[in-house]
């Protein structure tokens, strides 16, 4: 039986980037950047550009025609931007057919670290499956959360051990790190105790990123990123071109 590989970091800072080269690193930042991702290109945009300062999203909006700026600053809709951080403001009205040209505190700097990744892959609760899909043919996958401010989060290492647990499915010798049995222990930790998918919202509540949320009013995010499944697509980060897009 061949053996493969899946590494976990809890922060980006676990893991330098040329440690990432060769391996399919998988991006999660549940609350909220992966999850909008998703939900952006789901609504149709054509693709999404991750900035790491401001002004560098600013300067290339006035570059690209089509383009909305979207992303957050301690978690709050950056001023000169047309769309904040909150997943639901990516409608086909607001994104559809066009560039989004985004940069958020983690989540758009934890995809800019996997630069030297073989591919990287935006994952959420939300297209779960089709991550999983996805990897099923991937020998070296190096999951990378976002975490939020250097601290771990509880919803990233939740969904990257509910990711481990699904390739271990396969029952195929996996070499794992200590972080990739963590990860996957709190998962099943937590499938014991929910009864539902919908209960994950408590853990997500609970979590960091989840009280961040709910003190300033964005509550109904934690209730879409909760969501196991919207989608069955996997967005793709193109390094070279530096752009996220749909396979
Ligand atoms: C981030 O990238 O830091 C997060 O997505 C913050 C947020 O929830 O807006």
């Amino acid at each position: 039986m061949r053996s493969r590989r899946v590494h976990v970091y809890f922060l980006p800072s676990l893991v330098e980037p040329p440690h990432l080269a060769g391996t399919t690193s998988v991006v999660i930042d549940v609350l909220r950047a992966t999850t909008t991702i998703v939900h952006a290109l789901a609504a149709g945009a054509t693709q999404v550009i991750p900035c790491l300062e401001v002004e560098t999203a600013k300067r290339m909006a006035q570059t690209i025609s089509q383009s909305v700026l979207g992303g957050e600053r301690q978690g709050m809709r950056i001023s000169g931007f047309d769309l904040g951080n909150s997943p639901a403001e990516y409608t086909r009205e607001s994104v559809g057919g066009k560039t989004v040209i985004m940069t958020t505190t983690n989540g758009t700097r934890a995809l800019l670290h996997c630069h030297q990744a073989k591919q990287v892959l935006v994952a959420a609760f939300t297209n779960f499956s089709a991550i999983c899909d996805m990897l099923g043919s991937s020998d070296d996958v190096a999951i990378v959360c976002a975490g939020t401010n250097q601290e771990i989060t509880r919803e990233d290492v939740l969904l990257a051990g509910a990711i481990t647990s699904e390739l271990f499915r396969d029952r195929q010798e996996w070499e794992i790190n200590d972080q990739a049995m963590l990860a996957t222990d709190a998962w099943h930790k937590m499938q014991a105790e929910i009864s539902s998918p919908a209960a994950l919202m408590r853990p997500l509540r609970e979590s960091f990123g989840g009280r961040n949320l709910i003190d300033i009013g964005q509550e109904r995010d934690i209730e879409i990123a909760a969501t196991i499944d919207k989608f069955h697509l996997v967005p793709i980060f193109n390094v070279a071109q530096g752009c996220v897009r749909l396979r």
